[in-house]
């Protein structure tokens, strides 16, 4: 078990590069199944779902290999259409590889990805669009086995704009017979990250970055070279650390126009903020104790859930009060419970967090209760007066490279703990 030790009330100076998107390689991963040959990613962080989403694609038949940030995938004569039960259960994502599998093998078998700690997260709008398309599902025993004849455009509108359910209904579109239609479907910069791949390999998709999609589908894909954007929820978290302890940074290597709407709430708490889009850099200087705030997640271009455990953190330790509504996940406050250790004042209705923020927050040891809310209790504990320790960091590493190294980087007094 890993734990981090960090010592509060010290402000933040300096530059950060930002890791390669961690919800941006996984899909590019699972796309790499449908162009026969080797393909390169390049920026790929060294993270525990990259991992994992490696040794899915070997039992798949698809060599991996791995180093500096460069990611191979062969996937040349991929022969198998199992995704092993034990990977499907640590990493939802996993369900990224139906579209392609039963584009490129006309079969796929796997696993009702279990729910977590956020929520129940089924699966039914990824089943529904890709049966549309031609597949047929049956399920047993938790298992799915899915097979089709051949893939045929369709014209699919979402009944929520799923991250997920458009990746795999995009990714079975790219070579179905004719064109697909997806309508109301995601418009996170990880939907046109991965266009831009498909693109490169040869798909033909129009209306990249906005909400409906038009894909011509197309007899085959090559494989490509790729360099992955940077991840806009780590850019996002350091950002909030800044807000919380105070100081100067600047982080490096995303967009600041994916980031448009927490930087909004940053600037409402107090923040002074730079962008520079040519060098893609945002400077952020806090020089006072963040004021309170309201935030209200949603699908992009609205708040990113996966910064909202984290805005929990900064709002606990700002002056007076703030609210936050989670509208994407059904139980995404795991972070709220284990953040009262550390004083934080935190009342739930519903959907809602009514925090009345106090300065400092008390040092305290805690666990970890998921990916998210391990990075904001490192926030809140940059915010109390004394040393804290987080546990379980393992959810940490699924998807930050190496969190104490770029805190570090920033000034912070954080090291890891090796149980
Ligand atoms: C992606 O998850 C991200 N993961 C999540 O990031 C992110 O929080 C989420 O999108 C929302 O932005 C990756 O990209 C690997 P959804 P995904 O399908 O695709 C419901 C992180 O911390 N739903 O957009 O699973 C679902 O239960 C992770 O990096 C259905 O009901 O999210 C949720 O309430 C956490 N049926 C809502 O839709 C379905 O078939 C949004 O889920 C699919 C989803």
């Amino acid at each position: 078990m890993s734990a981090i030790q960090i010592q509060g009330m010290r402000p933040l100076f300096g530059t950060v590069e930002i890791q390669g998107s961690k919800n941006a390689v996984l899909p590019l991963m699972a796309a790499a199944v449908l162009a026969p040959g080797v393909t390169v990613i390049r920026h790929v962080p060294a993270i525990e779902d990259v991992i994992t989403m490696m040794k899915i694609l070997e039992a798949l038949g698809c060599p991996c290999s791995l180093g500096d940030g460069t990611l191979t995938i062969d996937a040349k004569d991929p022969d198998g259409i199992g995704i092993p039960e034990k990977y499907v259960g640590k990493m939802r994502s996993s369900c990224l590889l139906l579209g392609p599998l039963l584009s490129r093998m006309g079969e796929a078998v796997t696993y009702f990805p279990g729910g977590c700690v956020i929520g129940a997260r089924p699966i039914d709008f990824h089943i529904h669009a890709l049966e549309q398309m031609g597949a047929v599902f049956f399920e047993a025993g938790g298992m799915i086995l899915a097979g089709t004849g051949g893939l045929k455009g369709s014209e699919i509108r979402f009944p929520y704009p799923s991250v997920g359910a458009t990746e795999n209904a995009l990714m079975a579109a790219v070579l179905a017979e004719g064109t697909t239609v997806l309508d109301n479907c995601a418009a996170e910069p990880e939907i046109a990250e991965l266009c831009r791949f498909l693109t490169k390999m040869g798909a033909k998709i129009h209306g990249t970055g906005e909400k409906r999609l038009v894909i011509e589908g197309v007899k085959e894909l090559t494989p490509t070279e790729f360099f992955l954007t940077g991840d806009r929820i780590c850019a996002g978290t350091y950002l909030a650390a800044a807000c919380a302890a105070g100081g100067e940074v600047t982080v490096r290597g995303v967009d600041p126009w994916v980031l448009k709407e927490p930087l909004r709430v940053m600037r409402q708490m107090g923040a002074a903020i730079t962008t520079r889009e040519e060098t893609q850099e945002i400077l952020l200087t806090m020089e006072r104790r963040p004021a309170g705030f309201r935030v209200c997640t949603g699908p992009y271009p609205e708040f990113p859930t996966d910064l909202q455990s984290v805005f929990l953190a900064v709002a606990s330790a700002a002056e007076g009060r703030s609210r936050i509504t989670e509208t994407v996940f059904e139980a995404r406050f795991a972070a709220a419970a284990v953040m009262q250790r550390f004083g934080a004042r935190i009342r739930a209705e519903g959907r809602t967090l009514f925090v009345e923020g106090r300065y400092p927050l008390k040092p305290s040891i805690a666990d970890a209760p998921d990916l998210r809310g391990g990075a904001a209790l490192l926030v809140a504990a940059m915010a109390a007066d004394g040393r804290s320790m987080i546990g379980n960091c393992e959810h940490i590493a699924r998807g930050y490279e190496d969190i104490v190294r770029d805190l570090v980087s920033l000034g912070a007094e954080a090291e890891w703990i090796r149980i």
